[in-house]
């Protein structure tokens, strides 16, 4: 298995890049949340699977998806959903651009054209925020024709091989719609829990290396405590969410570490009791 993606690695990497697209290769550092889930979304990759991403916020979506860009060295197109997201912010648009005096009309081709035609990575973030009207355009792309008539000027493009397209959603996140069935699936599904334990706090001392030692040790209690509660329903998800801690965890480098807990995850909840129980929580660690 690992040969597979070694060998779909050494082709990736042996492709030339323009210097502006190599700023679109992604940094990596995705910490796998058990020994395997990397490396599947890595097979569903190189078998030209569209991957979808499935997790609360903060829980390591686009750097999962930044990781397998570093993997392959393989630039990233990205696309924010919303619903204002129509044909032309995926597809490109018609201008009219003077040369020598003339006017033409061009085609300025939009993020999955250019990442279909170039052969990078589409990471299509908070797919269900889209009105379910616009995506089935890239149905055909995203199944085994990987191909799409540019319907502006009748194009047919067939995907470079190396085209990947990564979606993340949020599921059951206010302003979010059920994925629509057909769209769905296209795709190979993975959920992605937040880290916790000693991935943690591997984490933490990733980004944290000269962090004292006490607010490491605060900075993981709190978030096993922050999980067992949302566990527990008391807490809503995105209260144990990776990013707030780390937010945290950087603001109380430079001031205490109540405040900065009560600014980077206890004022982000709707609810004044959940608000009051992080807090308890934290204040819990510190004495
Ligand atoms: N498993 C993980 N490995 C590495 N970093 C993580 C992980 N989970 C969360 N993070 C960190 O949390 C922050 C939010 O991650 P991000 O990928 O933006 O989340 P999402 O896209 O799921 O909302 C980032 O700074 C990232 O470094
Ligand atoms: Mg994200």
């Amino acid at each position: 298995m690992i040969d597979l993606i070694e060998k779909e690695q050494m082709i990736r990497r042996s492709r030339s890049h323009s210097e502006e697209d190599q700023q679109l290769i992604g940094a990596g550092g995705y910490l796998s949340p058990n020994e395997y889930l990397l490396n599947d979304v890595l097979i569903a990759v190189t078998l030209k699977k569209p991957v979808l991403l499935k997790g609360p916020t903060g829980a390591g979506k686009t750097k999962l998806a930044e990781t397998v860009s570093q993997y392959f060295s393989q630039p990233v197109q990205s696309i924010n959903c919303s619903v204002d997201l129509d044909a032309e912010a995926l597809l490109g648009f018609k201008t009219i651009v003077a040369k020598d005096g003339l006017n033409s009309i061009e085609f300025v081709e939009g993020p999955v054209i250019e990442a279909m035609k170039k052969g990078h990575i589409l990471y299509i973030d908070e797919i269900n925020m889209a009105k379910s009207e616009t995506l089935p355009i890239l149905h055909s792309v995203l199944d085994y024709r990987r191909m799409l008539t540019n319907p502006y000027t009748g194009e047919v493009i067939n995907a470079h091989p190396d085209f990947t397209v990564i979606s993340a959603i949020n599921e059951g996140y206010i302003g979010t719609t059920p994925m629509n069935e057909a769209l769905k699936n296209r795709f190979i599904s993975f959920s992605i829990p937040y880290i916790s334990g000693d991935l943690l706090e591997n984490l933490w001392n990733d980004l944290f290396p000269t962090a004292p030692r006490q607010l490491h040790t605060l900075m993981l209690n709190l978030a096993e405590d922050l999980k067992e509660q949302v566990i527990q329903g008391l807490l809503s998800e995105e209260a144990a969410s990776i990013r707030s801690l780390q937010y945290a965890m950087e603001l109380a480098l430079y001031i205490d570490p109540m405040r900065a807990i009560n600014y980077a995850i206890a004022e982000k909840l709707e609810d004044e009791q959940e608000k009051r129980l992080v807090l308890e929580l934290a204040s819990s660690w510190i004495k």
